[in-house]
């Protein structure tokens, strides 16, 4: 792509995250554009650090929700401008369900759409009355949880729009208002969430990004940029090594494009220095279509309008790379990214067409839309002979999964059980969506190929999301725990929700690392 096209910026392409502080002063004395508490459901005025119920500003709180249908469920919402009469211009009370159910993703949530009101509110300083902490909510997870909502609600891409640099809608700071003794770990919390959030926004940045701009080239350049930045080491392997690897099926999908693909290896060691050992060895395999088109077995118009977005698996495994020297975790991690287009063309791969996969085994190729199957069948290969402990793929590789699952879930199938469960729990603390599908074996029977090993296009549409993970189950063959996660529908929204806008939601990279910072072990604060 010419670069006189693109006079933009690589990343970031939307909007910078708020800087979050901690400090423990008191609700009605901070001055902000915005200030925010919270109110739990059956209560009748909201909590706020350091403020008394015989308060002035107590009792206008109180005024205000007697006028107001609130009854403190989770998503409701209410903003009281206070006319000068209080050192913050706008009060919002937002909604947290009960006090007891209080949990960690309750919060990001009303953080979240309170964010996304102050935005609208062209607010570009909040301060944030934390709840207290309860029995599924330490003060850490909240604060961590909140500075999430935060990052995420305020998130908007204004790159292209010409009209709109988006500074008049951009939240600069936020700062969380706890008791003095809840400062540590309300600060340890909100510097993980941080961490966790602008790798969440790295993500929908490239993601959003089209297809014109982040080719596989341009995801090599950005790899590299972000491995010396993360301390990783990084190798990217170019056409001429996929060649020489045996890697074609990932050429067969790249056949039809003028873009050439490549597959990035991308390695974090923890640093000797700090005399961390690794505990485990992690391979993170992502598709990386920067375009789907379904080459010749082509999509239809409007299924293709989206397919910027079949590169959402690589860019998470690229944002998890991205933190990990951060966070400290003493564990080996390879992130393995196959990037290619998928076009039709001359050359393009043809229904009927027999790959040689780099594991020896061949694939007889009916359908070239299921394309990320064949990428991630040498990726998986490539990623076996790390010789990790594990194996999690991410890849937004079928339509059948959304059918199952609906808009924002993911599908979680894998070889070990305990895998998958881990997975599952990191998904719930970090609030996304994960649900486990079976791997019945006798569904092979629907991926049989008459002149192949395998074919990458199952007999019947039903059970799409299963036969796929089964036709990647063939690649991972020495016996290492494998977990796949179909991504296709919660890494690209196409209508907004809740605080989530349209488009690239980041999902599920809070979920890994969740995961990989579990893995390390317990924390102390
Ligand atoms: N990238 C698509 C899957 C997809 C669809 C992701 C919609 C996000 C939203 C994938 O390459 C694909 O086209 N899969 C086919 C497989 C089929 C031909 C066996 C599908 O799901 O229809
Ligand atoms: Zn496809
Ligand atoms: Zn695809």
């Amino acid at each position: 792509m010419p670069e006189a096209l693109h006079p933009f910026g690589l990343v970031p392409a939307g909007t910078q995250p708020p800087r979050v502080t901690v400090s423990s002063s008191s609700f009605g004395s901070v001055k902000a554009d915005v200030a925010v508490c919270f109110l739990f459901e059956g209560e009748k005025t909201p909590a706020a650090n350091g403020l008394s119920a015989a308060s002035a500003l107590a009792k206008a709180l109180g005024v205000v929700l007697r006028g107001e249908p609130m009854k403190g469920k989770r998503k409701e919402l209410a903003v009281w401008p206070s006319a000068g009469r209080f050192p913050a211009s706008r009060y919002v009370i937002a909604g947290l369900g009960r006090r007891g159910d209080l949990t960690p993703d309750r919060l990001r949530e009303a953080c979240g759409l309170a964010a996304r009101r102050a935005a609208l509110l062209r607010a570009k300083r909040l301060v944030v009355s934390m709840p207290p902490p309860g029995p599924h909510a330490s003060a850490a997870d909240l604060a961590h949880a909140a500075t999430e909502g935060l990052a995420l609600g305020s998130y908007r891409l204004t790159k292209y729009q010409t009209q709109d640099d988006g500074s008049a809608e951009t939240l600069k700071s936020a700062e969380l208002l706890v008791p003095r003794d809840a400062m540590k770990p309300t600060l340890s919390g909100a510097a993980r969430g941080a961490i966790s959030a602008n790798a969440t926004n790295l993500v929908r940045d490239l993601v959003n990004e089209p297809a014109m701009v982040v080719t596989p080239a341009r995801m090599a350049e950005i790899a590299q940029k972000v491995a010396k930045e993360s301390g990783c080491d990084i190798r990217v392997y170019e056409r001429k090594d996929l060649e020489r690897l045996g890697m074609r099926a990932i050429l067969g999908v790249s056949a039809g494009s003028t873009q050439p693909p490549c597959l990035i290896h991308m390695i974090y060691k923890p640093r000797a220095r700090s005399g961390r050992k690794a505990l485990r060895r992690i391979a993170l395999v992502g598709k990386g279509l920067t375009f789907d088109s379904g080459g010749l077995s082509l999509k239809t118009a409007s299924g293709m309008e989206t397919m910027k977005l079949d590169k959402a698996g690589a860019t998470v495994v690229l944002a998890v790379m991205s933190v990990l020297k951060k966070l400290d975790l003493p564990l080996e991690v390879h992130g393995i990214m196959g990037m290619t287009e998928n076009m039709p063309g001359g050359s393009a791969l043809k229904p009927g067409d027999v790959l040689h996969t780099m594991s020896g085994r061949t694939i007889e190729v009916l359908n070239t839309d299921a394309e990320g199957r064949l990428v991630l069948a040498d990726a998986l290969e490539f990623a076996q002979q790390q010789k990790p402990d594990q194996i999690i793929d991410l890849a937004t590789l079928t339509g059948a999964c959304m059918v199952a699952l609906g808009p924002s879930c993911s599908g979680i199938l894998g070889t070990d059980q305990t895998l998958v469960d881990d997975l599952m729990a990191a998904a719930e603390r970090a609030g996304e969506k994960m649900w486990q599908l079976p791997l019945y074996e006798d569904y092979r029977d629907l991926i049989r190929s008459d002149v192949a090993d395998v074919k990458n296009s199952p007999s019947t549409r039903y059970g799409g999301a299963i036969t796929a993970a089964l036709f990647l189950k063939n690649f991972v063959t020495n016996g290492v725990p494998w977990v796949h996660l179909d991504i296709a529908g919660p890494a690209f929204f196409e209508s907004e929700q809740g605080y989530m806008r349209k488009g690239a939601t980041g999902a599920p990279v809070r979920t890994l690392i969740q995961y990989l910072e579990s893995l390390a072990g317990p924390r102390t604060v």
